[in-house]
């Protein structure tokens, strides 16, 4: 499946999973483009005649990110606001019908504080419903979102590191 992976960190130099992440999908195949969006539009200038070509010849779109105050870094929104367009993505012609969405998402708190009754007092579900609406609005299918738990330096060991790759991997090539 033609898959574009864009990949929302605004400091990935100083990161662990996102940077990890993005060599895994690097290593998925000619099918699979992986972009660094902040070194793309450091200024939000979203291309987006560019933006919308790309998404037009691909068939998976990935938004990969680091989950910054229980959303996405502000960039991602921008991306979303300029490029989702009235009469390109709904309301006219729906350009990203039948493609296939997929969140692929990293956080510093643990998989059991993401419960109700846990500390974050939220689900990942609930935090995701932006994007699985954004979704069943311009008539894409939502795949499982791709998360990754406790992903900080004191948390994500070494090995886990490389199952998370291995499995992130596997999943962009199919
Ligand atoms: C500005 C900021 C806000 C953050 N907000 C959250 C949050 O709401 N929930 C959470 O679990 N982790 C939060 N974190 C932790 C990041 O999600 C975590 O450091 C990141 O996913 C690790 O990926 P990286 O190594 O690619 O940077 C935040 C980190 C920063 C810098």
């Amino acid at each position: 499946m033609k898959t574009s992976v864009m990949v929302f960190h605004p400091n990935l130099d100083k990161s662990l999973a996102n940077k990890a992440l993005m060599r895994a999908a690097q290593a998925s195949g000619d099918d699979v483009t992986v972009r660094d969006m902040y070194a793309l539009y450091p200024d939000f200038h979203v291309d987006v005649a560019a933006e919308q070509q790309l998404t037009e010849a691909n068939d998976r779109i990935v938004l990969q990110f680091p989950l910054y105050w229980y959303s996405s870094p502000a960039l991602l929104k921008q991306w979303e606001d300029d490029v989702l367009t009235m009469g390109w993505a709904y309301a006219g012609t729906h350009q990203l019908e039948g493609k296939h969405l997929m969140v692929a998402v990293t956080t510093g708190g643990s998989e059991e504080t993401y419960q109700f009754e846990g500390r974050q007092g939220v689900t990942m579900d609930q935090f995701l419903l932006p994007f699985k609406s954004m979704a069943h609005r311009v008539g894409m299918v939502y795949e499982d979102p791709f998360i990754v738990h406790s992903a900080t330096p004191k948390t994500l060991d070494e090995q886990h590191l490389r199952e998370v790759m291995t499995a992130y991997n596997e999943r962009l090539k199919h």
